[in-house]
């Protein structure tokens, strides 16, 4: 069956605006908080920060008690010593009264932290970084902090999901990866819940790309290393930043007012892999028709050959692919894979990782759409071979609630893609499309739930789809054809 090479995209596969609107602000220093004697009844109690956002599934992902509306990062990499120096600035709003905070860092050394300026006391538990300003945080105020790091970056492991993070490579380096990744470069928020806006500035030995996310800023050089900037103004997960270090084959262009960056690691011949990326404003202007707006001010992607990353990752604006998908000829169901979740998972991204057949059922289902399109195979094709073919498993696992352990399982993708055909097949065409469109419209840069989805659902289409929903999501049986309501 066509698609099982790409069974998990391996190759061969808030409040934000609250925050935004008071990011890169003028940021009020908070006021000194009151001592509990003078204050006016009743007096503020300050406490710890929680040290996890309590996702349901990684409870210690990201934290409590702000919400980051901007990140400066600002790292030098020298991939001979294999060694990092960074100063990171993180604007963020208090959403409780604070005596502590906690980042998400993992392995590196802190020399210094400040907070609206002023030195703060840090200290580390694990992959906590626990920040005590000089004088507390008020509830509803801006704040800047400002970390300072070195070190030896070391990706964080996972038993059964894999590495995630920076990896050091033959020619330089690679910070990627899912559930988590950005804590092995910078001091971080590290779950989707808190999207932010973010700038780059990497510093490499010249001769050597730095490549991330959003719109590329230029580069400068001097005393033999090269400063090369990156931009991502609309608000971003953090695991899907990402930093790749090396020798490239860049190309780039402007398509629709906005510029186009795509590069490929020399390590790999000149071929299939630049002809599959070559195809991105090509298949995101198909995905546009579908699903609309393209959601981001800029469009590439990066090829990568690392035997650790076997995957593709639809890291913002630019997704990253392993050059293991092109191996066999060009490949563009993997490009339309990673450009609907620029949509799906980007721009309309995850407030709890249990949701993510949100990401995954949309990204596999836009590959059949894409299908249909060039003519490759029908939608109803990639359905029909599935509900007749798919390992028993698929069926036991409900892709709406996989598990920690299942999140990037087939059934999640393909069961996932299967729940939309199911609803498309419900809601008839016109229904169907109305309500991907509104999605991606309704939620735009921000963070949405099953719950949400299915309630716009029923909304957009006018009919009852619970009975729909918990058997293609949450049953752990094979669900009757479907058939139109
Ligand atoms: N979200 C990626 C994709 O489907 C897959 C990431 C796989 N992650 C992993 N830890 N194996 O495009
Ligand atoms: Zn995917």
């Amino acid at each position: 069956m066509r698609g099982t090479r790409h069974r998990l995209r391996m190759g061969a596969g808030l409040l934000v605006t609250g925050a935004l609107a008071l990011s890169g602000c003028d940021s009020a220093a908070p006021e000194a908080a009151p001592s509990p004697s003078a204050s006016p009844t009743p007096s503020r109690a300050f406490t710890a920060g929680a040290d996890g956002v309590g996702d349901p599934y990684f409870p210690t992902y990201g934290n409590g008690g702000y919400d980051v509306g901007q990140y400066t990062v600002k790292v030098r990499y020298d991939p001979a010593k294999d060694e990092l120096t960074g100063t990171t600035t993180v604007r963020a709003t208090a959403t409780a009264d604070l005596s502590t905070f906690n980042l998400d860092l993992a392995g590196l050394t802190v020399s210094a932290v400040t907070v609206d300026g002023a030195p703060a006391t840090h200290s580390r538990k694990r992959n906590e970084l626990v920040i005590k300003p000089a004088s507390g945080l008020i509830n509803g105020n801006g704040f800047v902090a400002e970390i300072t790091y070195a070190g030896k970056p070391k990706p964080l492991k996972n038993e059964t999901l894999g590495e995630g993070g920076f990896v050091h490579t033959t020619d330089g380096a690679i910070a990627l990866g899912q559930p988590e990744s950005a804590s092995t470069w910078f001091p971080v928020n590290d779950h989707p819940s808190d999207k932010a806006t973010y700038d780059f500035e990497v510093t490499v030995p010249d001769g050597l790309t730095a490549i991330s996310n959003g719109v590329p800023g230029g580069k400068a050089s001097t005393g033999g290393w090269t400063t090369w900037k990156w931009s991502e103004k609309s608000p971003m997960a953090s695991y899907l930043s990402t930093l790749v270090i090396g020798k490239f084959r860049i190309t780039t262009a402007t398509h629709k007012g906005r510029p186009v960056y795509n590069a490929v690691t020399t390590t790999v011949a000149k071929g299939n892999a630049d002809a599959s990326i070559a195809q991105t404003v090509k298949v995101a202007d198909y995905l546009e028709s579908v699903f609309g707006p393209y959601p981001f001010a800029a469009y590439g992607g990066v090829v990568i050959s690392d035997s650790r990353i076997s995957y593709a990752l639809e890291t913002q604006s630019r997704p990253v692919y392993a050059a293991s998908f092109f191996r066999q000829g060009v490949d563009t169901e993997v490009v339309a894979h990673e450009l609907a979740h620029q949509w799906f998972g980007d721009s309309v991204a995850l407030a709890k990782w249990e949701d993510i057949w949100l990401n995954e059922g949309f990204a596999t289902y836009a590959e059949w759409l894409w299908a249909e399109h060039t003519k490759a195979y029908t939608a109803k094709a990639a359905f029909d071979i599935r509900y007749a073919q798919v390992p028993a498993q698929v069926w036991k696992t409900p892709p709406g609630k996989p598990g920690a352990e299942q999140l990037f399982s087939e059934s999640v993708y393909q069961r996932g893609g299967m729940t939309l055909h199911a609803l498309r097949v419900a809601v008839g065409d016109k229904a169907f499309f109305e309500i991907v469109k509104t999605w991606a419209a309704e939620k735009r840069d921000s963070t949405a739930t099953t719950a949400e989805f299915v309630a716009l659902a029923e909304r957009v289409s006018g009919k009852q789809l619970d009975a729909l929903f918990d058997a293609w999501l949450y049953g752990t049986k094979k669900p009757a054809a479907p058939k139109r309501l």
